[in-house]
């Protein structure tokens, strides 16, 4: 079962060649998906040879190849993890009830919906980092930019695939729906507004890649506890996918807080922009900008749609099955800062209700832990400035808090005072100006851009100066 079938048009671990009509669906897709991947992924590079890694085996350890090959020749198919015998439904009304194979038909629009919003975001990324490579900081970076790109490829099958096989002709639509869509596109914009924001510049790459490839973390890993398992089982793999997108966002931005500090040590005026670095305080602005951007992807404070899909076993918590033994969150409550007559309060909200709530906490917890990985180079580098997470409260677009004004403390505040001092903790034109314009390709092996530190160590044991990318 963990073994991939390679010999196919569409490499995979599903016995494809035993759906002859499912296979025919895709093979259909196929040249679609790789039209849009033509158009609209990495602009340039494409016929050039890039170390990438391609999963051979859906095995722990061990399941990825290394080897260069062109992007479009990039093997995208379909693999789950594999199936667990005897698997229960880990959350909700039905907990402990078998898992489903098919979907209910009482859940059949609620689980469409759920995988379309995951799809979406996939090419979206692919979308938005299109034009990154023409100013890589060096070829290491461009390659992981790339791996990324082919991987948040592959995440779009792996939902094509749910969606071609669990849902009919109405799948069928929403697969191909899924390439028609373009980020930051007026007509016809990504579903999430987070997935329309411009990624024009490393810094907000690596950002990206911490913040919202983080959020996919948690998505996933709540999907992964649905009671419909070929979604599990896909969402399973994905995560081991994604672990190497946030090794990349958080070592990226950990590069730039680095020369950044070294350039601010060496500048007699303490200034890291008059020797072309990133300022750490410009540096904590793009942090603001991503994270708030991220934390929006949870959804409502309050949801009855969270508490549904709780209920149905569609989502589950982060771990649901392995770190909590009460697994129906009945008579039980969270307590959740709210606004009454324009203050913060806190109210006591059903569990099921604040289930999105609690997804962000886990997440959050998780940034937290990279803010200390960051601010520790920071104190490596002799520096006192610390790197902050706002509250989840400043700068929202969504929610119970949007509407609403906050310092990045968390502290309620006038549109006034907002405005005041907007442009000490969000990205200001200038400073995405100054950022751009450091922006210049480096594409000599073993070279990096003054603004970023060398990486600490190569990709899959090769050395600094490995030819990542063949120009
Ligand atoms: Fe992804
Ligand atoms: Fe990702």
């Amino acid at each position: 079962m963990a073994s991939i079938d390679y010999e196919s048009r569409i490499p995979n671990n599903v016995d494809l060649a035993h759906d002859r009509r499912l296979q025919r669906a895709l093979e259909k897709w196929q040249p679609a998906f790789l039209d849009w991947w033509q158009t609209m992924g990495p602009e340039g590079f494409q016929t050039k040879d890039v170390y990438l890694r391609t999963a051979v085996s859906t095995e722990a350890g061990g399941w990825a190849n290394f080897g260069h090959v062109k992007m479009p020749d990039y093997r995208w198919g379909i693999f789950l993890s594999d199936q667990e015998q005897d698997r229960v439904i880990p959350a909700g009304d039905d907990a402990g009830k078998p898992v489903w194979q098919d979907v209910p038909g009482e859940y059949r629009n609620l689980l469409r919906r759920i995988i379309v919003t995951q799809g979406d975001t996939e090419p979206a990324s692919v979308e938005q980092q299109r034009w990154l490579a023409q100013t890589a900081p060096s070829l290491q970076d461009m390659r992981n930019l790339f791996q990324v790109n082919v991987e948040e490829g592959r995440h779009l099958w792996a939902m094509v695939y749910l969606l071609h096989a669990h849902f009919g002709r109405d799948g069928r639509d929403e697969a191909d729906d899924l390439l028609a869509r373009r980020a930051g596109d007026e007509d016809k914009p990504r579903i999430l507004e987070a997935f329309n924001q411009p990624c024009p510049d490393w810094l907000s790459f690596f950002c990206f890649t911490t913040f919202m490839d983080r959020d996919g973390k948690y998505q996933l890993g709540s999907l992964a506890e649905s009671a419909f398992d070929p979604l599990s089982r896909t969402c399973r793999f994905m995560l081991v996918e994604e672990a190497h997108h946030l090794f990349v966002g958080e070592s990226g931005v950990e590069r730039i807080i680095r020369r950044g500090a070294q350039l601010t040590k060496e500048d007699p005026n303490g200034n890291a922009r008059a020797l072309g670095g990133i300022d750490l305080p410009t540096i904590q602005k793009w942090i603001n900008y991503w994270f708030c951007y991220s934390i929006d992807l949870f959804g409502g404070e309050i949801s009855s749609n969270a508490s549904e899909y709780f209920a149905a076993g569609l989502k589950g918590r982060w771990a649901e099955a392995k770190d909590f033994t009460e697994h129906s969150a009945l008579d039980q409550f969270y307590t959740m800062p709210v606004i009454k007559d324009g203050k913060v309060t806190t109210e006591e909200v059903p569990l099921r209700n604040a289930m999105n709530e609690v997804l962000r906490d886990s997440y959050i917890g998780d940034c937290e832990r990279v803010m200390r990985r960051w601010n520790k180079a920071l104190q490596d580098e002799g520096l006192d400035f610390v790197m902050k997470l706002p509250s989840s409260r400043f700068f929202r677009r969504q929610g119970i808090y949007a509407g609403h004004h906050f310092n990045p403390e968390g502290e309620i505040i006038t549109a006034e005072e907002f405005a005041a001092h907007a442009d000490t903790w969000l990205p200001t034109d200038d400073d995405r100006e100054y950022v751009q314009g450091l922006m210049h390709p480096v594409y000599e092996a073993g070279k990096v851009a003054n603004w970023i530190a060398p990486p600490t160590r190569g990709i899959n044991r090769q050395d600094l100066e490995f030819e990542y990318v063949r120009l």
